[in-house]
């Protein structure tokens, strides 16, 4: 069944440093803060806390159970359920090495701001730092013939740590960087909440961020703000957990490690966002502007990058310390999980071709970095949100309705069931099959069918035509790399665990 000679976590710890490494990122830093606001505040809670269990915690326990079960990588598993269903696995990595592309330069951005922080090098107009000086970014797809220096190193900087962590094995490498990096990012946010608290006009923000606005709750669209949030924040679908759990030891607490895992990314986020608003609350009474007018809809970006400077402008001398922290949280939070978007791609190239495990870090770092090109152009950031809607909105969540589909239903689930129950304190059993079959693929083609209208509508014509050969490059990527033969011939034994043995 287990393949001889895998990787394998040195200990629980570093698993769980690890597996929270790869949830905890850029969307619980600067991504939730803004869905919680515009949603509701405190009311959001509700729906965010179902989409938990509901989607978060149900898909994640599939993920670890097939990971452990079958030690295996994504399309390997899914070869073994019915040849047919290679190509699904290979759809599932091309989303996640494309999102990647992207990601890294949004921690590029990040590095470039944690050493502006020292010296608030932004200067008085954060808004037009960012726009002008860093990404010099243009309206449409016309800057793309030109790079921007700034951007352009940042990006390869970012790629080259992640190519160094992933050179080395599993535990020299992810292990040992979670290890640290997690613990002393959860302190840098201990620290940042804990000031912030201390800051005048700290419960003005609080009050904003907290003060249920009950009426959001018959929103359908708070709802499915909620469902989004949990797919980006807890990587769900990207077949992350997959891959860390095929590295479990036997005997391993499956659902006590899932529940752990969820639990301590969504309070990392909630907690984040007290610092966040207390901050925020700060600045609107030391600059006299409502909290309305400092963060503006659909600004994920411009939190981080625009309102976070404009505080640190006003905040006088602490600014020097909170500032590094800050971008220095983001930064870690950022290269724990781009490197386990790395992980899942290059183990199943390692599997199916019969690449030594670094040589295939490294081809997904040079390919990788040679698409991220495209986002250090000044049509940079217009390139990036076509990715970002696209990938996230509209392909991983039909992924993770597929998922359901073949997991729930061409899969025997008792199975996973009986693998997560196996050595687990908490056991699960009916309710969670009645979410994998119904309750989970319904809720998300609902969302998914509401983002395919916003993909049509909302979007401008080159947006769309990048959108287009997305989805060309997923098809028919995956295809040709399931037809391409496999160099080892173990990637086509079906697993017997699949068999029913
Ligand atoms: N869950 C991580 C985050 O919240 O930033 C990582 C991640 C999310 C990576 C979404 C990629 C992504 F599309």
């Amino acid at each position: 069944m287990a393949e001889e000679n895998r990787s394998q976590w040195n200990s629980r710890f570093g698993f769980m440093m690890a597996m929270i490494g790869s949830a905890v990122g850029l969307g619980n830093i600067w991504r939730f803060p803004n869905v919680i606001y515009f949603n509701g505040g405190g009311s959001f809670l509700i729906p965010y806390i179902v989409a938990l269990f509901l989607l978060g915690i149900s898909f994640v326990m599939v993920e670890y159970a097939l990971g452990y079960r079958f030690k295996s990588s994504i399309s390997k598993i899914l070869y073994s359920i019915h040849q047919k269903l290679e190509p699904v696995g290979w759809v599932v990595l091309l989303i996640i090495f494309l999102i990647l592309t992207y990601y890294v330069c949004v921690v590029g951005w990040d590095l470039i701001y944690f050493l502006l922080s020292f010296s608030k090098g932004w200067g008085a107009d954060p808004n037009t730092y960012f726009a002008v000086n860093v990404l010099q970014a243009s309206a449409g797809i016309e800057g793309i013939t030109t790079f921007v220096p700034g951007v352009l190193i940042a990006v390869f900087i970012i790629w080259l740590v992640i190519f160094t962590i992933t050179q080395s094995d599993l535990n020299k490498g992810i292990e040992f960087v979670s290890k640290i990096l997690i613990p002393v990012l959860c302190l840098m946010v201990v620290i940042i909440v804990v000031f912030s608290l201390t800051l005048p006009g700290a419960g003005v923000g609080l009050t904003q961020l907290f003060t249920p606005d009950w009426n959001q709750l018959l929103n359908f669209n708070v709802w499915l703000a909620a469902f989004g949030q949990i797919v980006f924040s807890l990587s769900l679908g990207m077949a992350i957990a997959v891959t860390y759990s095929s590295y479990l030891p036997d005997g391993s607490k499956l659902v006590d490690s899932a529940l752990t895992v969820a639990f301590s990314n969504s309070a990392f986020e909630v907690f984040n966002s007290v610092g966040v608003f207390a901050i925020l609350g700060f600045m609107s009474v030391a600059s006299a502007i409502p909290i309305s007018g400092i963060i503006t809809e659909g600004s994920y970006m411009g939190l981080a990058f625009i309102v976070f400077p404009q505080v640190f402008n006003v905040m006088g001398a602490y600014a020097f310390i909170i500032g590094p922290l800050f971008f220095g949280c983001i930064l870690f939070a950022g290269i724990t999980s781009a490197i386990a978007l790395v992980e899942p791609i290059s183990l199943t190239i390692t599997e199916k071709f019969n690449i030594k495990r670094n040589k295939s870090a490294a081809l997904v770092c040079g390919l990788g970095l040679l698409v991220s090109l495209l986002f250090t152009t000044q049509a940079g950031l217009f390139i990036l949100t076509a990715f970002d809607t696209f990938l996230n909105n509209f392909a991983l969540l039909l992924t993770i309705v597929i998922e359901c589909i073949i997991f729930g239903w061409i899969y025997d689930f008792d199975k996973l069931i009986e693998t997560m129950n196996e050595y687990s304190t908490i056991k699960v059993g009916k309710t969670w099959k009645f979410i994998i079959r119904y309750a989970l693929p319904i809720c998300i083609l609902i969302f998914w069918i509401s983002g395919v209208g916003n993909l049509i509508f909302d979007f401008d014509p080159v947006s769309q035509i990048i959108m287009v050969i997305l989805a060309i490059v997923l098809v028919g990527g995956s295809i040709i790399l399931s037809i391409l033969p496999a160099k080892n011939d173990n990637y086509y034994k079906v697993l017997d665990s699949v068999r029913g043995k």
